[in-house]
């Protein structure tokens, strides 16, 4: 027992073993390029039209708990039925809700399974513990910029035969994006698992896999409004087969996405949507020169990305010169996520493509830090 305060002994064991989602915030940072989002604000006219709308939602009410008229668009632009649609507060909601819901252990096993190939989104394995699931970890390979061997695959599903797959396409951090041919082969030879699409940052790869819905029936897409230019409105969704929709909505808290998010997401969804997806392109143009120019500095490895991200290794694996290099970089007033710790990320540093102003003061950051 817990001398301090027994109610910790109460907690399940994997959860307080982990350090839980912990982002770093140093002081004097002025370029913020640690969390993936789009660098851009809405332009001032936008901003403008979104007041006028959101001062006309009465707040003494509840908000719609069935989404109806943020789901009829998202229908409409994504090509779903209605009822093959569920709105979460944010993709991490519907994270913990897909597995909150799909944890029936299979028969011989004492917990549910929980597979995801690694290293990516610290969030599948964090949910799953919180819910007393067992994650089940299927390596990719460092060296071949985080491929996905079919067999290695193959062989951990056949093996641990989890409820739910997740693959993160494209993934984060590592901005690799596994074959969608490989994800529905899987699907197809495991009818009996849930086979998961995270399309977080699916709008820079544009490669995504709601088209194969229809002859997919144990497949779900899932994705999000965050990583387009809106992450503080937290709205992701997700697309699946009516009869497995129906069971996740029975977990879902009925108001999860407040009444301004709601109406915010459906105005921004119906009349800028083509502002969002130009910002997308324009942010794939900078990630392609970023990467170019990263290719270019000594003893830096900068790994293929089809996010808007970049993830890339200085020096050799255990040096910690990519920490020292983290160090440099936040006292320039430059923020990037540091993965430099043991495991298959030891130094590696990723960076979220910013404005062309703010790659530029980034490289040359980087450029100084270096050779310090
Ligand atoms: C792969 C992946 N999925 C989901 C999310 C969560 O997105 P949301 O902001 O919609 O919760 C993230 C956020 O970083 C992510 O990287």
């Amino acid at each position: 027992m817990s001398e301090i305060d027994p109610l910790l002994d109460l907690v399940r064991a994997p959860v307080r073993a982990t350090g839980g989602y912990q982002v770093p915030h140093p002081r004097g940072i002025r370029i913020k390029l640690d969390a993936n989002e789009m660098p851009f604000a809405l332009p001032t006219e936008v901003r403008d039209e979104l007041a006028r709308e959101l001062a006309a939602v009465e707040l003494n009410r509840y908000p719609d708990p069935g989404h109806r008229e943020l789901r009829a668009e998202l229908s409409h632009q994504v090509g779903v039925g209605t009822d093959a649609l569920l709105v979460g507060n944010g993709s991490d909601e519907i994270i913990q809700l897909l597995i909150t819901c799909f944890a029936e252990p299979r028969k011989g096993q004492l917990r549910a399974r929980v597979a995801y190939p690694t290293p990516t989104f610290v969030v599948f394995r964090g949910a799953a513990l919180a819910v007393g699931c067992e994650p089940v970890e299927i390596a990719t390979d460092p060296e071949a910029d985080f491929a996905l061997d079919p067999a290695v695959l193959e062989r951990a599903v056949a093996d641990a035969r989890p409820n739910l797959i997740f693959f993160a396409r494209p993934n984060n951090p590592t901005g690799t994006l596994w074959p969608s041919h490989l994800v529905a082969e899987l699907a197809r030879r495991h009818p009996d698992m849930l086979v998961v699409s995270d399309e977080a940052y699916a709008a820079y790869a544009g490669d995504g896999m709601v088209a194969m819905l229809p002859e997919l029936p144990n497949l779900l897409v899932m994705q999000t409004l965050s990583k387009v230019g809106l992450a503080g409105l937290r709205v992701g969704y997700l697309c699946g087969r009516p009869e497995l929709i129906a069971e996740l909505e029975k977990v879902r808290a009925p108001y999860n996405v407040g009444a301004l998010n709601q109406r915010a997401a459906l105005f921004i969804l119906r009349h800028h949507r083509g502002l969002l997806l130009r910002r997308c392109a324009d942010v794939v143009v900078e990630r392609e020169r970023l990467a170019a120019a990263l290719d270019q500095m000594p003893a830096l490895r900068v790994f293929s990305s089809q996010a808007n991200l970049l993830l890339f290794r200085i020096g050799t694996p255990g040096d910690g010169r990519a920490t020292a290099v983290w160090q440099r970089l936040c006292e320039r007033g430059i923020l990037v996520r540091n993965f430099d710790r043991p495991g298959p990320l030891s130094g590696c540093l990723r960076v979220t493509i910013g404005s062309t102003d703010e790659n530029e003061a980034f490289l040359a950051a980087l450029g100084d830090a270096l050779a310090a």
